[in-house]
């Protein structure tokens, strides 16, 4: 460990992030590259970097947005965003098993919790794991996970996953055996595996013949639910973003309901614990239910979740 190279590595991130607001991932990503340093190294500056964003306070409008909304709960989901989130892996059931992969975690001496919320998820001991080593895992909150196994299709249906991104709940959904149709905006986020369509679109705008069981929209949003994982947010979240994220977001609904079978199921979803943006009214269509999941209340990051049906008169 060469400490006066990591020394600088840390602050050369800090001048550009407070000059850029660029996420402090990437830049150290960039930095460690350019002087050599290992992985480990790239760890231990990112931590470092955002042990330091952890005890900085959030912005003004931030605060009086989730004071008016979490009243008494607000101090208990402060103090838990504060924290470091707890590893959590995703393991694809469909080509081995959780059982097998805490039988190869206790190889590199970590032990594995079950979570409540996910028949895929392990929840570590630490972090300090060597995922080439572990087979169909990768990392994934369980809140996350949650979200995907609201898609409850089976094999002989079809399912939009209408922001599909990397497609870390896609993978969830293929356990299923449904036929899948993922589309996202950003090309270079669709790598998703074989037997699944991919497609690069603007959800708002997409069209299709074929109508779905089940659609996903598991929208862009302001990523409040995960500033455990990402500290140093608020160098690039503003109150106008809200707002733009709230209208995307019903856009990308409303086209959504358009493709949904009469008797489908929307469900919506975002990491976000502001309720600008997580719609429980959108015409054309009625809440069956809904559920926000918090940091304090359930260690997950926070999501929410919301399932709708067509309204029927
Ligand atoms: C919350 S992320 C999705 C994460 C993904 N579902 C997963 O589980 O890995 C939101 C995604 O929406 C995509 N997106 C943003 N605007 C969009 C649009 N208008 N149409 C379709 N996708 C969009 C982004 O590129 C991003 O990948």
């Amino acid at each position: 460990m060469n400490s006066k190279l990591i020394k600088t590595v840390i602050e050369d991130t800090l001048t550009r992030h407070k000059s850029t607001g660029e996420p402090v991932n990437n830049i150290v990503k960039e930095f460690t590259a350019k002087f050599r340093l290992g992985s480990r190294d790239r760890n231990l500056v990112n931590e470092t970097i955002f042990n330091i964003f952890r005890e900085k306070p959030w912005p003004n409008w931030f605060l009086e947005l989730m004071k008016s909304q979490y009243n008494s709960e607000f101090h208990d989901l402060e103090l838990s965003f504060r924290k470091r989130a707890r590893p959590v892996l995703a393991v694809d059931l469909r080509f081995s098993s959780l059982m097998s992969t805490i039988e190869e975690l206790k190889h590199q001496e970590i032990e594995c919790a079950f979570s409540k919320f996910s028949k895929n998820a392990l929840i570590l001991s630490n972090h300090k794991v060597d995922l080439s080593k572990l087979e169909h895992c990768w990392w994934m909150n369980d809140g996350s996970q949650y979200v995907a196994l609201q898609i409850k299709s089976d094999a002989t249906q079809f399912v939009l996953d209408l922001c599909a991104g990397k497609g870390g709940k896609t993978r969830i959904i293929m356990e299923t055996g449904a036929k899948i149709t993922a589309i996202d905006i950003n090309k270079n986020r669709l790598t998703l595996s074989k037997g699944v369509k991919c497609i690069n679109a603007d959800g708002r705008f997409f069209k299709s013949k074929q109508l779905f069981d089940w659609i996903l929209v598991d929208a862009p949003c302001s990523g409040t639910g995960t500033i455990r994982h990402a500290p140093d947010l608020f160098g690039r979240l503003k109150l106008a973003d809200i707002q733009k994220f709230a209208k995307l977001q019903t856009d990308l609904i409303l086209n959504a309901a358009k493709l949904l079978k009469p008797s489908g199921i929307l469900v919506y979803a975002t990491c976000s614990v502001l309720k600008q943006e997580n719609h429980e009214y959108i015409e054309g269509l009625k809440l069956i239910s809904n559920k926000q999941l918090l940091p304090n209340r359930d260690d997950t990051d926070g999501f929410y979740i919301a399932n709708f049906c067509k309204e029927t008169n």
